[in-house]
């Protein structure tokens, strides 16, 4: 049989990541093979997003141009995946006539029996089936991610929260949690072959196991930080309105979690808030900031926020950026609002101009440049444990100054900041010396997306507590 090749082009958020591979290990089964290279792919999969309106565009875009790919090879086969898919259905069929196949969030399991059935009648597939009942999260297929660091996994999917701009609950569904004995097996596995550090997803992980009666959030962190030669532990991402006291505990004691929250409070004012349908208020954020930074000093904080929902007035942008003074994130991601389909502030009104939602998220952006800058500029001259993820992109070849080239390495901080610095060893040897380890790095420089260190001591791979190997130089 001659051999068959697919390519899969993710858009999105790390839950699209994830799916992918389920995807990738469904087509592996089925005889096909993965290739990086569109033009001899026998089936294209574009696993899409529609969280905002320009994840949407992109998908739409990318699947024009392989219009172009199916007039050469006719017995290409593309389908479409992913939350695009969800929302649209039958309709992405009447939109691009050149694709075969969509396959909503929920029909992943189902690619076993829905490709070959392609490949047999040639004929074009729809399965959206989205059950209000949930369904629960297949384990990640086996594999070995050869070099990998750091990976990511699903803890839960889904979403109950209804934020009102938020179209997650409508293409992902009800909330769903994995068994804690299986995302153990999960991440057991991935330690064994080589991960280091672990991010557990979920739209809501603070309302992990509720619904099923699992062990809670808390406690499932408790059981992961047990797991031998796993470094380091991430989540994301935490809704303010679950977040409380237990999780800044389990902060405070897990030395394997990291120094790292994201907590997305998309606005600062109140009367947007409650519009959102966000279920906390500004204080009630502001007082859970204050309880975590009370109890794990040196954590970073990090946040969502939406500029211009509609009826967001200069007042109501101004308690944002009063919120953002106050509690100084060490990042951020804004985002200016986009009506979703489904989701029921597109039915608000008071709708708010391009041009006002372009230059409210210009201020916030401009505002939080300084918090950032200021934040890396406090770690010059501290020693910070990194846990070295590989290789930089970019390499130095030697200069005047510094004629001997070398290896330009990468990796995070507890608090999730880059950390990139320079090792004199011979980049031909190709000998990968600090990937997965635990390097303790001076930092020398502080830039607006990353800082510049310099190797002090590399670690055995079972680090000390979090942060104990911190100090000031
Ligand atoms: N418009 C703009 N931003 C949105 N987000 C979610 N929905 C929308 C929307 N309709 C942002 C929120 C969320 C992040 C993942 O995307 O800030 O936290
Ligand atoms: Fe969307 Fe709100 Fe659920 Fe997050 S919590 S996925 S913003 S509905």
């Amino acid at each position: 049989m001659p051999n068959k090749y697919f390519y899969i082009n993710t858009i999105g958020c790390q839950m699209n990541v994830y799916d992918s591979e389920q995807i990738a290990a469904r087509l592996v089964g089925l005889g096909y093979q993965q290739t990086g290279v569109l033009e001899v792919a026998d089936l294209v999969i574009v696993n899409t997003c529609t969280i905002r309106a320009k994840a949407e565009q992109k998908a739409f875009s990318f699947l024009g141009r392989l219009a172009n790919l199916k007039i050469k090879n006719p017995g290409l086969i593309i389908g479409v995946g992913g939350c695009v898919a969800q929302q649209e259905g039958e309709k992405i069929l009447r939109r691009v006539p050149h694709i075969d196949l969509v396959f909503g969030t929920q029909a992943i399991d189902r690619l076993s029996l829905l490709i070959p059935k392609i490949e047999s009648k040639r004929c074009r597939v729809v399965d959206v089936g989205l059950t209000e009942k949930p369904v629960r999260p297949a384990a990640r297929p086996d594999r070995r991610p050869d070099g990998l660091v750091s990976t990511f996994v699903t803890i839960m999917r889904g979403c109950d929260n209804f934020c009102t701009y938020c179209v997650v609950p409508h293409v992902r569904g009800r909330e769903v949690s994995r068994h804690p004995d299986r995302i153990m097996e999960e991440i057991r596995g991935l330690v064994q072959s080589g991960v280091k550090e672990v991010t557990l997803l979920g739209q809501n992980v603070n309302s992990y196991g509720k619904k099923e009666g699992l062990c809670s959030f808390p406690e499932l962190l408790a059981r992961v930080n047990s797991i031998e030669g796993l470094q380091r532990i991430r989540f994301t991402t935490s809704h303010p309105k679950d977040f409380g006291s237990s999780l800044i505990d389990a902060l405070k004691t897990n030395e394997k979690v990291c120094d790292h929250i994201h907590l997305p409070v998309q606005s600062g004012s109140d009367r947007i808030l409650n519009r959102m349908n966000r279920k906390y208020t500004r204080e009630l954020y502001l007082d859970k900031i204050a309880e975590l930074k009370d109890t794990c000093p040196g954590i970073a904080i990090t946040s969502d926020f939406i500029v211009g929902f509609p009826g967001e007035t200069e007042a109501d942008f101004n308690e944002t950026l009063g919120l953002m003074e106050i509690v100084k994130f060490d990042g951020l991601f804004a985002f200016v609002y986009s009506d979703r389909p489904n989701a029921p502030a597109v039915q608000f009104k008071n709708k708010i101009s391009e041009a006002v939602k372009k230059k409210r998220l210009q201020t916030l952006l401009e505002l939080q440049e300084n918090f950032t800058r200021m934040k890396n500029q406090a770690l010059v001259g501290c020693v910070q444990p990194i846990l070295v993820e590989g290789t930089s992109k970019k390499q130095f070849s030697g200069s005047i100054n510094h004629p001997q080239s070398a290896v330009q390495w990468t990796g995070r901080t507890s608090t999730n900041k880059i950390v990139n610095f320079y090792h004199n060893d011979n980049p031909q040897s190709g000998a990968d010396i600090f990937s997965g380890k635990i390097v303790l790095t001076k930092i020398e420089k502080a830039y607006a997306h990353s800082l510049w260190g310099k190797p002090v001591e590399v670690k055995s791979a079972t680090g000390g507590r979090k942060g104990e190997e911190s100090y000031a130089a």
